[in-house]
């Protein structure tokens, strides 16, 4: 088993050597009902189907990439959920600063950056009623050596570890696995007791647009405003004409003016 030597976290692993998505797999036996402990995770040496946010494509091939997913069940319904991307991203930033020394930075909502370029991605998904407890699927991807040719396939600036000098991408995926586990479950454990309080603080030292002049986009509409980083429930505060608003909900993207 390829990760049989991970011993450091008492975590439910499961490995699949090809899938269509963690993500999928997970929300699958959830909408079947199946039993699931709370901190299974499952990860892919390889996706079939790899999604980002809105139907988007994840480049999934098969290699040294991460393509890993975490089951969470929160009692606090979905309101929680909104502010999850958040965490996930400090998780991640803890988890290459601690491993690699990497200092990486975020992107509103779900982006992992390093000089401009996506190092890794996060999509929650969840199955839930306003009130009541929620199911959540954690879904990060990460890139560690992209094949050459995947290039072509992605159309904004990327990075890997191997690119970023990772001992040529040659990772000890075990250690990667438990140690971004425990910084999850710990940044997990921060938000079910106090929310985002101190971590938006923490979220906006990392933050790759601070102060910066971005473009917002619906799909529908684009207008441009200042970054001002996020607030504590995770909405990220643009100023416009002298005045500062808050913006939430999965639906918007945002890019450097
Ligand atoms: P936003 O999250 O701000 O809407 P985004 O363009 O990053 O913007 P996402 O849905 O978060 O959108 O991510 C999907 C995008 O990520 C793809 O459209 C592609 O540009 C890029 N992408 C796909 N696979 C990879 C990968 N393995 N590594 C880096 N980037 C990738
Ligand atoms: C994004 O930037 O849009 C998020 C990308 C998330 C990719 C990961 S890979 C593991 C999990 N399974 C998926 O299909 N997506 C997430």
């Amino acid at each position: 088993n390829y990760y049989s030597s991970l011993t450091h976290c008492e975590t439910k692993l499961e490995v699949h050597p090809v899938i269509d998505s963690t993500n999928s797999e997970l929300m699958r036996r959830i909408q079947k009902g199946d039993s699931l402990e709370s901190g299974t995770v499952i990860v892919a040496q390889m996706q079939t189907a790899g999604r980002g946010r809105r139907g988007r494509t994840w480049q999934s091939p098969f290699g040294a990439n991460l393509y890993y997913s975490y089951y969470w069940l929160l009692d606090d319904g979905l309101q929680a959920a909104m502010g999850l991307s958040i965490v996930v991203g400090i998780a991640i930033y803890d988890t290459l600063e601690k491993l690699f020394g990497i200092k990486v930075q975020l992107k509103w909502p779900n982006d992992i950056l390093v000089n401009d370029k996506k190092l890794a991605g996060v999509l929650v998904e969840l199955d839930g009623q306003p009130q009541g407890p929620c199911k959540l699927v954690i879904g990060i991807g990460l890139n560690i050596k992209m094949p050459e040719s995947y290039s072509e396939h992605i159309d904004q600036p990327w990075t890997d570890l191997s690119l970023l000098n990772q001992n040529n991408g040659v990772i000890d995926k075990n250690k990667l696995v438990a140690q971004l586990t425990h910084c999850l479950e710990i940044r997990l454990d921060e938000y079910r007791t106090e929310g985002l309080l101190n971590m938006h603080k923490e979220w906006n030292q990392l933050h790759a647009f601070q102060d910066q002049l971005v473009t917002l986009a619906t799909g529908k509409r684009n207008w441009q405003g200042v970054c001002e980083g996020i607030d504590a429930q995770g909405g990220i505060k643009i100023r416009q004409d002298g005045e500062v608003k808050s913006y939430f909900g999965g639906e918007i993207s945002l890019r450097k003016a």
